[in-house]
């Protein structure tokens, strides 16, 4: 089992961290445009096998696709991440020029590669890959809604003094601050969330997920990547191991929801095939509301892209 992870910076480099010390994949490489980076860190990310005892071999390389060949999955996190002050859109131009430029070689030498892009902005470097691979649109989709619902998680785990094992959510639309949190989806043990908080308390929840990837920006002056990381690693695994797992994933619409043509976040199966199945809820009219609106907003970076 083969995957590769494109761009060694933070996110990159965590992702295949995760993957190798969870034995996801027994072959990790880790690609990076400058040369050196991505070598150091899948050196130093091995030498970590004999202490955390396992056997996934991560090796690195600088630009070297053909190495890539025949990989399973490949997880491209290659871009400028945000800086304080910017936003996820701010970077369409650079970062659509590395994503396509990536995914042009990636397909080359791994056409039945399942594709799963963390660059951002999110929505539309999905879309800008899944215009250059020309492949199925079950086969390359963008993490994003597994982070965002981490961090809606892990905010009620704290709020409620509970695991956040025990929080299940859900959470749709782009990433951006037009975000959907869902609370009408979302439990604690089973319990409806409503029922365990205040609807202030659970609104400035929601308030604070939507602007989570900027909090971290403003304390660290980049992005995340552990959660990042673990997330796009998540991903993986659900794939490799065919697990059925259901997950947010941004995924191409083609009707669902009454949206077409476009990327967003919604529920999926992931699986061996990658999107096995897109499911649709049954929104009361608030929520479609919400996500007609974050629709738009990605359709309008979308045309961005497409006058490019
Ligand atoms: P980083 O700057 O630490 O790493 C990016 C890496 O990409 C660098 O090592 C750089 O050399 C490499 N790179 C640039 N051009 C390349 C090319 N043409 N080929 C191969 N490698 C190339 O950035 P970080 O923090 O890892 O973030 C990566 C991307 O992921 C950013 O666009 C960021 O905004 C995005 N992101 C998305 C999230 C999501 O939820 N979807 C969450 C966090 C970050
Ligand atoms: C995040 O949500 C910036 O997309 C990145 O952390």
């Amino acid at each position: 089992m083969k995957v590769t992870v494109v761009g060694a910076g933070n996110v990159g480099a965590t992702c295949a961290n995760v993957l190798a010390t969870r034995e996801i994949a027994n072959e990790i490489i880790l690609l990076d445009i400058k040369e050196g980076v991505a070598e150091g860190k899948a050196l130093d990310i091995w030498e970590t096998a004999p202490i955390n005892l396992y056997d996934s071999r991560t090796i690195g390389v600088t630009n070297d696709y053909e190495r890539t060949a025949g990989s399973e999955v490949v997880v491209i996190t290659s871009g400028v991440p945000r800086r304080p002050g910017m936003s996820r859109d701010d970077l369409i131009a650079t970062n659509a020029g590395i994503v396509k430029s990536v995914t042009e070689n990636v397909i080359k030498n791994s056409p039945d590669a399942i594709i799963i892009i963390v660059s951002n902005p999110l929505d539309v470097m999905t879309y800008a890959a899944y215009l250059t691979a020309k492949v199925d649109s079950s086969k390359v989709f963008g993490m994003a809604g597994i982070l965002d619902t981490a961090r809606y998680r892990a905010f009620l785990a704290e709020e409620l003094n509970v695991s956040p094992k025990d929080i299940q959510a859900v959470l749709m639309g782009g990433h951006g601050d037009t975000m959907v949190p869902l609370p009408r989806y979302t439990t604690v043990g089973g319990i409806p969330v409503s029922e365990m908080i205040s609807d202030d308390k659970l609104n400035a929840i929601v308030d604070r997920t939507k602007a989570g990837g900027g909090e971290i920006v403003k304390l660290l002056g980049t992005s995340a990547w552990y959660a990042p990381g673990a997330a796009a690693a998540q991903m993986v695994e659900a794939i490799v191991r065919d697990q059925k797992r259901i997950f947010p994933v941004c995924a191409w619409l083609k009707g669902e929801y009454d949206l077409n043509n476009i990327y967003l976040g919604v529920p999926v199966i992931l699986g061996k095939n990658g999107i096995e199945k897109i499911i649709e809820l049954d929104l009361n009219e608030d929520e479609k509301a919400l996500l007609n609106e974050s629709a738009e907003a990605v359709r309008s970076v979308m045309s961005v892209l497409d006058k490019m």
